[in-house]
């Protein structure tokens, strides 16, 4: 079943992304690692920023969270955590397709660079990556994460965002 989140599954969520976060140790910079992966003033923080949680939720507990932020002109799919024994069965799948309902602006996601698998994911979706220099652009306008971090992340975007945004020539 999938369902908005509430104030009651904070911890639930905390708990999801902190699981399948695991998958980043010893992928993602080692700089950038740590345990917990979100802490809960991270999570409290980005849902004050306006992070939206969708959760799977299976025999009364949640499998799966994926987020979805509103802003001005573009929508990002942020946070996407599916417990590692429910990975690889479809409930990411399922979250990303609901949530993709609920915005009529192009679609932006952010990760990193080394998470070969969630890019995977993201591009059987149907989203594809940007280039070097958009990614640059975006992650400084849209996210509010460290240089560093950027330098080690890819954004991937939806057909209506290259729609809207055509690539200018020599764009690297
Ligand atoms: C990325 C993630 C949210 C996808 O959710 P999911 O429920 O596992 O994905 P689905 O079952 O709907 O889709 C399966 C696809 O995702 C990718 N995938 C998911 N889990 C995978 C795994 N353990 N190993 C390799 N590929 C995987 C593959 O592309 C797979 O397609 P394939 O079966 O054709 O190879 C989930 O795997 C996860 O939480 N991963 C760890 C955290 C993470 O990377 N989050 C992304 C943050 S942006």
């Amino acid at each position: 079943m999938l369902r908005p989140c509430n104030n009651h599954d904070f911890e639930s969520i905390y708990a999801v992304v902190n699981d399948a976060a695991k998958a980043y140790k010893g992928v993602i910079p080692e700089d950038r690692w740590k345990a917990p992966y979100m802490s809960r003033d991270e999570l409290k923080n980005e849902i004050e920023e306006g992070v939206v949680f969708w959760g799977c939720q299976e025999d009364n507990e949640l499998i799966g969270v994926m987020g979805i932020q509103y802003l001005q002109d573009v929508t990002l799919i942020r946070h996407a955590y599916v417990r590692p024994a429910n990975q690889n069965q479809g409930v990411g799948g399922k979250l990303l397709s609901e949530l993709r309902k609920k915005t009529k602006h192009p679609i932006l996601i952010g990760t990193w660079a080394d998470a070969v698998w969630a890019i995977r994911f993201y591009e059987k979706h149907g989203f594809h990556l940007v280039s070097a220099g958009d990614k640059n652009q975006l992650l400084k306008k849209y996210w509010s994460i460290p240089k560093r971090q950027i330098e080690s992340s890819v954004v991937l975007a939806d057909q209506k965002w290259f729609d809207t945004y055509p690539a200018k020539p020599n764009n690297t």
